[in-house]
Order: structure tokens, then sequence, then C-alpha cells
């Protein structure tokens, strides 16, 4: 039975976990800097990197110890080598060289995406490749065909705000906090989607991308208008971001071949109404839904442990630890071409 332990620091999470062959989440802790960040309404890189660097190494000693488990008993060492924030990936990757090289134990780089695509697999025995995946988190916000590990086609991406950065500019704008997904969603509860009129970007357009930069703008105008309460403005944003998403799976999917299984990863899939919207969109489609807990959905280290273990079992990791090295961008799909108006995001 293979064992892997994995280590998160691409964001706002330090996480580290311990994942074995049988989808097994052996141990596993995760620190959010959220306190850190809240301040400055969204994450800032350096007190990010600076927060991993304190926390993961007593983190890694501290799962290990869960675990009752010394790296000797690991089969390898997973660590997100990018994308993301390259002082925290760093500091992480860093750590495992580090690990690695003393235990003499393999160490592979996980694309945390990667990571992000492959949870659904974690999560559901049953989930086999091919799949058609919407990655939708605070950076990144992607539909794209799975055909296996290290296959993924890109049918679309944004072409300037990522889903997740919606909620958290919506959550910013209404004065919820950070980190503003949950919070939207909360308050959305209680309020009417149908009382604020929102611009749906892009639904009718026949290319499947994704643009939420005018509907930020909207929820702005909407909210400084004086007219509308909190929650109908949150839950109005919710309702448009998730007709949206459906709209662009509905042009995506047709693009794709076909697909038995739709599954959603990603902090924003998370949420329930989202994760309902999509259930009945895979319903009308004859296809399986299935989507990980939400505990799986947010960044963490299980994720990225598992993505080691489907690694390891294709014999996918680099000889030596010191050969691998942080990449701030790494696109799922190289091939995949660049969408006209897009902004850098990967
Ligand atoms: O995957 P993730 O933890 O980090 C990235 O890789 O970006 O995703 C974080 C994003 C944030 O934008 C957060 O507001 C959003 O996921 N999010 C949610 C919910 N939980 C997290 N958005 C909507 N509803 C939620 N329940
Ligand atoms: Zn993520």
């Amino acid at each position: 039975m293979k064992l892997v332990l994995g280590i998160e620091s691409s964001c706002d999470e330090t996480a580290a976990a311990l994942v074995d062959g049988n989808r097994r989440i052996v141990a596993q802790r995760i620190a959010s800097q959220d306190e850190e960040h809240a301040p400055f309404g969204g994450v800032v890189p350096e007190i990010a990197a600076r927060a991993h660097a304190e926390r993961l190494a007593p983190m890694i000693a501290g799962v290990l110890e869960d675990a009752g488990v010394t790296l000797d008993d690991c089969d390898a060492i997973a660590a997100t080598a990018g994308p993301g924030l390259i002082g925290g990936v760093m500091v992480g990757l860093v750590s495992a060289k580090a690990l690695a090289m003393a235990s003499d134990t393999p160490l592979i780089a996980i694309n945390h995406l990667e990571g992000h695509a492959l949870s659904p697999r974690l999560a559901d025995a049953e989930l086999a490749f091919p799949y058609a995946l919407l990655l939708v988190s605070g950076g990144h916000c992607q539909i794209l065909r799975v055909d296996g590990l290290g296959r993924y086609r890109r049918l679309a991406t944004t072409i300037d705000d990522a889903l997740g950065e919606a909620f958290d500019k919506t959550a910013k704008i209404l004065g919820l906090g950070f980190p503003g997904g949950p919070a939207v969603e909360r308050l959305a509860a209680t309020g009417d989607a149908k009382a604020v009129l929102l611009p749906r970007p892009m639904v009718g357009s026949g290319e499947p991308h994704f643009s939420f930069a005018g509907l930020k703008s909207a929820v702005m105008r909407a909210h400084e208008s004086g007219k509308y309460a909190p929650e109908d403005i949150a839950a109005s944003f919710q309702q448009a971001a998730v007709d949206c998403v459906i709209d662009r799976l509905r042009i995506a999917l047709a693009a794709m071949g076909p697909v038995e299984t739709l599954v959603v990863a990603g902090g924003v899939a998370a949420n329930a109404t989202v994760r309902a919207a999509l259930e009945t969109l895979a319903g009308e489609h004859s296809m399986r839904f299935t989507a990980p807990p939400p505990r799986l959905c947010t960044d963490n280290a299980a994720m990225i442990a598992w993505a080691g273990v489907e690694r390891l079992q294709m014999d996918g990791f680099a000889p030596d630890p010191l050969d691998i090295s942080a990449r701030p961008r790494w696109p799922l799909d190289p091939e995949a071409e660049p969408v006209r108006g897009a902004g850098v995001k990967a």
C-alpha cells in the first residue's frame, strides 16, 4: 500500500496530509491565514510566504505524529510546485526537497491545478477518466476534458476574473470581509435572487469562455445606488454567476465529445447553489455528477498527496529532487490557445 506525504503552500492555506493508495486520508492538518490577510482585504504574498515558513515544518512533523509514521514509511513526498504565489510555493518546495534528500524519499512535483482536478477521484472511487471538469477557484475558472493523468484539454477559461475572485470582490463591495465566497453564500441564502437585475456576461456567446468583470461592476453600481438590501444583491449575484456557469458549460459540453460524468472542483465547488445547478445540468445531459466534499474543494494537502499517489502509480516523479523548480505559471493544457482579450491567467 503506497503512502504519500502531501504539502500545499501555493496561496493562503498551509497544509500537510498523508494519503494512501486506498484513498484513505490517514492524517491531515491545515492552517488558514485568514486573520493575517483580513485587514488587507485579500492575500498579501509576502505575509503568506512568511506564515508558510513559520508553520510548515511543525505541521509536517505533526501529521507524521498523528499517523504514527516516519518519512521512512512514506513512498513519496508530493509538494505543490506551482502555479501560485511564488514565495509560498518555494517555501513548500524547498522544505519538501530537504525532507526528500535527508530521507532518500522520491519527491513528486505536483501542479496545484492537477491536485484540484484529481480531488474528485480521491473522494469518489467510481470516478473514471474521461470526465468533464469545471475547475473554479480564487485564481482559475476553466472547463476541461480530463482524459487521464496529465491529459487535459482546456475548452474554456476566463478572459478577466475567476469565479472565486468574483465572489471575493462581491463580498468586499458588500463589506462581508475576507474570504468572501462562504460569506456571500450565507448572506445569499436570506435574499431574493430576482430582486436585482444583473448582467450575465458572455451568455449567448458561441465560445465557452467566462467573464465576470462586468458582473462585478454591476454589483458595485447596485450597491452604490442604495436601492437594494445586501442579501438581495448577494442572492442576485450568486444566481447570475450560476447562470453564466451553466450557459458556458452547455457550450463546452457540446464541444468536448461524449463523457459520462460532470465533475466540479476548486474552492467555489463548496457552494451549494453551484453544486445543485450542476447536478441539474448533468441530469439534463444524462450524465453522472460528482463533487468532492467541501473540505476537499478549498485548498488542502490531501488532494496534493492524492495526485502524488496517482503520479507514483504512473512512475512520474523526477529522479533528482534538485531538478524540480517552482513554477508561478503552469497551465494544465499547454496547447490551449490564448483567449482574445484575456489577461495573464493560465
Ligand atoms: O481552491 P481555493 O481554496 O484556492 C485557490 O486555489 O484559489 O479557492 C478559494 C476561492 C475563494 O475565491 C473563495 O471565496 C471561494 O473559493 N469559495 C467559495 C466558497 N468557498 C470558497 N465561493 C463560493 N461559495 C463558497 N462556499
Ligand atoms: Zn486552489
